[in-house]
């Protein structure tokens, strides 16, 4: 049974290119609540932790770099079913695959540097949202 909670990035390249208020607001009107959010940086630790299902992949270390290039935001968002409609809000990992009228599709670059991130599912949204908010910074 789904959940009502997703965790998101704003990656790197999306607030380098001064997209951070445009996102948050197209979240916003897709229905989705914010329920903790932080403006931070992460450590080259943490973005290898974060991403360590990808390890044995080939872009690992790009992906890691990238990840560390600059600021991101960090959020938990609610919503009825909100995995699946985040999902479907981001847009296709790669922006040339991605739907009209999603994130990805007017503000990512690339399959890499694709703008936000959206949790996979409702046991990655709970843990990948614990990996960056404390519960005291959880509403
Ligand atoms: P995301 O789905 O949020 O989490 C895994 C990330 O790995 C993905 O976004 C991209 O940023 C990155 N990624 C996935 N596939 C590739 C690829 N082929 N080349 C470079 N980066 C990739």
């Amino acid at each position: 049974m789904a959940t009502n909670r997703t965790f998101t990035m704003l990656k790197p390249d999306a607030i380098e290119n001064g997209h951070m208020g445009k996102i948050l607001d197209m979240i916003i009107q897709a229905g989705f609540t914010i329920k903790a959010m932080k403006y931070t940086t992460l450590s080259t630790e943490q973005a290898k932790k974060f991403y360590e299902v990808h390890a044995e992949r080939p872009f690992y270390g790009e992906l890691v770099d990238y990840m560390t290039s600059g600021p991101i935001v960090a959020a938990i968002l609610e919503k009825e079913n909100a995995v699946a409609d985040f999902r479907t809000l981001i847009g296709a990992t790669d922006p040339a695959e991605a739907a009209e009228g999603t994130i990805r599709k007017y503000y990512a670059e690339s399959k890499g540097r694709n703008a936000v991130h959206g949790s996979d599912s409702d046991e990655n949204a709970e843990i990948e949202g614990k990996f960056h908010f404390a519960a005291s910074e959880i509403f």
